[in-house]
C-alpha cells in the first residue's frame, strides 16, 4: 500500500495521477517498479515496447514460467489502484516467496505493461500484445494527438520498435498469466465479498470520429445555411447512445470530444471525437459497430458534412482459462473465501495474453466500485487477503502442459500433489 501511494508520485500532471504511456511519468515509474523488482530478488530489465519484466529463476532454468502482472499506465486523473494493484501485489509474492524460501516448479515472472489504457495512442495493449507476439507492426504508424507517430514515441523513449519481434514468447516457455486487479464495478461490494474469479473479459472496439463542416460567423449565417460541425457531431453522440441504450449487451461511450476552432462567436468548422464500445458477445459488438458507422454516415450526409471515421482498435471478448479458474477458485475457498466468479466490464492485459497461454484474473473489491478516478479506493485487508489466495494459488498450482524440462523442476513430487517444494 505505501509503495501505491509510492507510484502514484510518477505523473504527468502535478495534483493528479497521469501516467501515458512512453511520457516522462511512465519512465519514471519504470524505474521505480524496476528497483522494487530488484530488491525482490528479481532480474529485471526494460523491454522495447516499455514494459519492465523481473525473471525469477525456478531450478531448472527450462522450466516454463509463470506469468503474474498488469498495467502502470493510466487514464487521465486517475486512481492509484488500477493497474499497480496487479504489479506491487505480484513484487509482493516474490518477497513473500523469498522469505519463505519457497521454490516453485516453475519459473515465476513479473511484468508491468506500459500500455493497457490506450489513453495516448489509439491503440492499447501494445506491451501484451508484444510479449504475446500478436503485436501489429502497423500500429507503429499510429499517432497521438500531437502528431507523434508510436514509432517515434518509442525512440523518443529509448525503446528500438525494430527490436519489438523479439519480446515475443514461445507458448512452451509460458505456463499462465495471473492478472490480480481491482474490479472497477460494484458487484464484489454488492456481494459483500472481498475478492472474486474473473470468467471472462468483455470485448471492445474503439475508433475516432472527424467531422468537418464550415466555420462561420455565429451572428451572421442564418441556421438554414450552417454546417456545423459540433451540432452534427452532436446528434452522431445521441445515435452512438441510443444505439447502445437498445443493444442489452452493449455500452457505448463518447469520451473525448475537441471543437475547433472554439471560439464562442464561431460556428465550429470541425470536430473530432472517439468512440468506444465493449460487449461480452463479439457478434453483438460487430453489429453495433456497423449500424453505428452507417447512422454516422447518414447523419453526416443530412446535414452535409464530411466525415472521417479512423482505423478501430479491436479486442475480441476473451474468456479466462478453466483450469486456472478451478484453481484460483479453489485457493479462494481454502483461504476461507466463496469462490465468486463474475465477468469483466474492463479490458486488461490478460486479453492479449490469452493468445500466448492460458490466463485468469484475481479481482479485487474496490469502494463504491468507482474507478478512472481518483476517489478509487481498497482496504488494507483486502490487498493482504488478495495476497493470500495468490499465494496460496501459486503455491499449490501444476501447469498441466509442461514446457521441456518442466518434469525435472517437479522433481519427484510429480504434477498435481499440491505442495511447493521447500529449499
Ligand atoms: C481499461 O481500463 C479499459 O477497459 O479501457
Ligand atoms: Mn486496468
Ligand atoms: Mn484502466
Amino acid at each position: 500500500m505505501r509503495r501505491l501511494d509510492e507510484l502514484a508520485q510518477d505523473t504527468d500532471e502535478p495534483g493528479k495521477i497521469t501516467r501515458l504511456f512512453l511520457s516522462p511519468a511512465h519512465k519514471s515509474a519504470m524505474r521505480r517498479v524496476r528497483a522494487w523488482m530488484e530488491e525482490a530478488g528479481l532480474e529485471a530489465r526494460c523491454d522495447d515496447i516499455g514494459n519492465v519484466v523481473g525473471h525469477l529463476e525456478c531450478a531448472s532454468p527450462e522450466a516454463p514460467c509463470f506469468i503474474l502482472g498488469s498495467h502502470i499506465d493510466s487514464v487521465r486523473d486517475a486512481g492509484r489502484y488500477d493497474g499497480g494493484f496487479g504489479v506491487l501485489s505480484a513484487i509482493a509474492i516474490v518477497e513473500e516467496l523469498r522469505r519463505t524460501a519457497v521454490r516453485l516448479p516453475f519459473g515465476l515472472e513479473v511484468v508491468a505493461f506500459g500500455d493497457e489504457e490506450g489513453v495516448r495512442f489509439p491503440t492499447t495493449l501494445s506491451g501484451s500484445r508484444a510479449l504475446a507476439g500478436t503485436f501489429a507492426k502497423e500500429s507503429l504508424g499510429v499517432r497521438d494527438a500531437e502528431g507523434v507517430s508510436l514509432e517515434e514515441g518509442l525512440r523518443r523513449f529509448g525503446c528500438d520498435p525494430s527490436a519489438i519481434g523479439a519480446i515475443a514468447r514461445e507458448a512452451r516457455q509460458v505456463c499462465g498469466y495471473l492478472e490480480p486487479h481491482i474490479e472497477q464495478g460494484p458487484v464484489l461490494e454488492e456481494r459483500n465479498l472481498a475478492l472474486g474469479v474473473v470468467t471472462a473479459i468483455a470485448g471492445a472496439t474503439r475508433f475516432n470520429v472527424e467531422v468537418r463542416g464550415q466555420a462561420g460567423h455565429a451572428g451572421t449565417v442564418p441556421m438554414a445555411l450552417r454546417k456545423d460541425a459540433l451540432a452534427g457531431a452532436a446528434a452522431m453522440i445521441s445515435a452512438v447512445e441510443e444505439e447502445a441504450r437498445s443493444a442489452p449487451e452493449i455500452v457505448a461511450t463518447v469520451g473525448t470530444i475537441a471543437a475547433l476552432p472554439g471560439a464562442v462567436n464561431v460556428i465550429p468548422g470541425e470536430v473530432r471525437f472517439s468512440v468506444d464500445l465493449r460487449s461480452p458477445a463479439d457478434a453483438a459488438r460487430r453489429r453495433a459497430v456497423a449500424s453505428i458507422r452507417a447512422r454516422l454516415h447518414a447523419i453526416a450526409r443530412e446535414r452535409g458534412l464530411r466525415l472521417g471515421i479512423g482505423s478501430a482498435f479491436e479486442a475480441a471478448a476473451t474468456a479466462c482459462d478453466k483450469t486456472l479458474m478451478e484453481a484460483l477458485g479453489t485457493a479462494l475457498s481454502r483461504k476461507g473465501h466463496e469462490d465468486f466468479r463474475l465477468p469483466s466490464g474492463a479490458g486488461h492485459d490478460a486479453m492479449a495474453m490469452a493468445s500466448l497461454c492460458p490466463v485468469v484474473m484475481l479481482f479485487l473489491r474496490c469502494k463504491g466500485g468507482i474507478s478512472h478516478n481518483p476517489a478509487e479506493a481498497i482496504t488494507v485487508g483486502d490487498a493482504q487477503a488478495a495476497l493470500e489466495v495468490m499465494l496460496d494459488f501459486l503455491t499449490h498450482y501444476r501447469p498441466p502442459c509442461p514446457g521441456p524440462g518442466a518434469g525435472a523442476a517437479t522433481g519427484s513430487e510429480g504434477r498435481g500433489t499440491g505442495e511447493a517444494r521447500r529449499r
